[in-house]
């Protein structure tokens, strides 16, 4: 690893990196991703062993203190966090102002934002206990927005949260609930839920929390950051993926399934169309989190039993994976499924609309983004994000005026 920043102050250099394929912006001893083996743990512990046994809110402590919680500290924490899902009631009408078929990413890109102006005066990023608190303030607060959004685009009333229900339980009984009929979270959609909601927990310096980070770095408001780092998730290139993976799949198996020409499609450079939820920046093999994700799909395809009408989407899904894989454009580019190949199918067996898939994806990203924060604004080296730029335009010119031009 070469310290640039000590080579630019001695000797002047700088580097060419767009897209930052090999720059680190910062030190963190959050998550580790080795993409050549396929590797990612948090805090050191492998991402297969959370998934196996861990939950949410206990992969939450561990992103956020560095270690797992014992029995105390997780029911303290679990406790806290209930302490903290209401929205203030002036969030309610804030919603009303969106478009009434919104996006629900867009209004969480607005409401996150707007919940700056409630924890603005007298805080101060400096102080430890005020950023656990927002932290805790976002964890709590992010199924209560996301539940909201979806409630709002389909003109249905706002549901509470209800803090006798564990986190997962919690978001699926305010996106289900109706004023006319008790809802029962399946415990078997709870479980898949906190699964994906734990693999996707934090992924080290992506798009999205670098963006937070470098939002974040001017000293601005945490909500704000968060927002801008929402705004960067929605991209298809990023988390919007998952949603663009089920739309891709339904044309397959409305276009009688001929995969083969998706997939030399996704090869003919002429097209701009990309094999959605194929490929990674880091990951030059299997994701490993498509690895759980794949497989927690299908045992829950097969509880569902085998006429469900997921499977036609799986199987494509799977067909594409082993087309693909024997293929050697994507074999020599190093191209496999992500994380959003697999997971989309899992959601939509739950009954959460395509348009939720990213916000879910934000809701569980929340932890990382926030941990990211503290953990640059706690950092020693801590100073404002500045990318440089080599500048191509024109030469120093005079002004020329109207009438000459
Ligand atoms: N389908 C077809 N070809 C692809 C794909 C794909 N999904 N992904 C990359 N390639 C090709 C590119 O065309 C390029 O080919 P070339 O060398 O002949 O020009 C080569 O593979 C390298 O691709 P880049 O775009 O340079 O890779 P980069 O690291 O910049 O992009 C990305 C990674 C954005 C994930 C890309 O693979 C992609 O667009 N995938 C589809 C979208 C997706 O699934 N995004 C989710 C990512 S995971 C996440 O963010 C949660």
């Amino acid at each position: 690893t070469i310290d640039i920043s000590q080579l630019h102050k001695e000797l002047g250099y700088f580097t060419f990196d767009p897209g930052f394929v090999a720059t680190a912006s910062c030190r963190s001893s959050i998550t580790y991703l080795d993409g050549d083996k396929g590797i990612l743990e948090y805090r050191g512990y492998p991402i297969e062993q959370l998934a196996e046994s861990s939950t949410f809110t206990e992969v939450c402590y561990l992103l956020l203190h560095g270690e797992l919680p014992n029995k105390d500290d997780l029911s303290k924490f679990d406790h806290t966090i209930t302490t903290h899902t209401m929205l203030h009631e002036a969030m309610k009408r804030f919603y009303s102002g969106f478009r009434r078929d919104a996006h629900p990413m867009s209004t969480m890109v607005g409401v996150v934002g707007a919940l700056s102006s409630f924890y603005h005066h007298g805080e101060d990023i400096h102080d430890p206990e005020h950023r656990k608190i927002t932290a805790h303030r976002l964890i709590a607060k992010m199924p209560t927005i996301a539940a909201w959004s979806y409630r709002y685009a389909n003109g249905q009333p706002m549901v509470y949260p209800k803090n006798s229900l564990d986190y997962s339980s919690n978001f699926l009984h305010m996106m289900f609930s109706m004023p006319t009929e008790e809802y029962t979270p399946d415990p078997l959609y709870v479980k898949a839920l906190d699964l994906l909601l734990i693999l996707h927990a934090d992924h080290e310096q992506n798009a999205s929390t670098s963006t937070v980070r470098l939002a974040g770095s001017s000293g601005a408001n945490p909500f704000a950051a968060l927002s801008a780092g929402i705004a960067s998730l929605w991209g298809p290139a990023h988390g919007g993926a998952n949603e663009a993976v089920i739309r891709m799949l339904q044309d397959i198996v409305d276009s009688d399934n001929d995969v083969a020409h998706y997939v030399a499609r996704a090869k003919d450079k002429s097209d701009r169309f990309r094999l959605m939820g194929f490929g990674h920046r880091v990951y030059k093999n299997f994701d490993p989190r498509a690895v759980i994700i794949r497989k927690t799909c299908m045992d829950l395809l097969a509880k569902l039993g085998p006429d469900n009408e997921y499977q036609a989407l799986f199987d494509t899904a799977h067909e594409l994976e082993k087309i693909a894989l024997a293929d050697d454009y994507f074999v020599k580019r190093n191209l496999y499924p992500n994380v959003d190949f697999y997971s989309g199918i899992i959601l939509l067996a739950m009954g959460i609309p395509l348009n939720m898939f990213t916000v879910i994806f934000a809701m569980a990203r929340t932890v990382g983004w926030i941990s990211q924060w503290n953990e640059m604004i706690a950092d020693d080296d801590f100073r404002i994000g500045r990318p440089r730029q080599l500048y191509t335009g024109a030469n120093t010119r005079d002004y020329v005026d109207i009438e000459n031009r």
